[in-house]
């Protein structure tokens, strides 16, 4: 069965990827969480925490968002790398950084409440 692992209060999840998705970086709460190590997760795409009732309409939106230069912020349920699964409020944007100057994503996630997450679920199934 698998089941939620919940977020701590202070745990802070982030992750950067390259402007296909490809993960670039993680934090050390991002790998505890999802249950991965850095090495596992560098250079794979981020869709290998993709939980299937994801709906892709939200991918969608995110991705259109911050391809326009705008912060894209809502609720998230990915996979561990056992299985279980995990909600994260997410606030994903656009940066330059490094010696070119190149354009990656980050996305910083904390716990959502309850309410949270029962919401965003209801909402997720009506998508598709
Ligand atoms: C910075 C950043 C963080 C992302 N974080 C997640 C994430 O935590 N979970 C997730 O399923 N997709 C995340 N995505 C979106 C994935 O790139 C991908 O679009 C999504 O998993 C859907 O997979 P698909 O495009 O293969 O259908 C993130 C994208 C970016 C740019």
């Amino acid at each position: 069965m698998n089941q939620e692992y919940l977020l701590h209060e202070s745990d802070f999840l982030v992750s950067e990827t390259d402007e296909q998705g490809i993960i670039l970086f993680a934090n050390d709460d991002f790998c505890k969480v999802a249950g991965y190590s850095l090495d596992e997760l560098i250079a794979q795409p981020h869709s290998i925490v993709r939980h299937p009732d994801m709906p892709k309409t939200a991918f969608k939106d995110l991705w259109e968002t911050i391809k326009r230069g705008e912060t894209w912020s809502g609720y998230v349920k990915n996979r561990t790398k056992n299985g279980d699964f995990y909600w994260v409020f997410a606030m994903v944007y656009a940066i330059r950084s490094g010696n070119n100057n190149e354009l990656t994503y980050i996305s910083c996630r904390r716990r959502p409440s309850r309410e949270e997450i029962n919401n965003a679920s209801e909402l997720y199934q009506t998508m598709y």
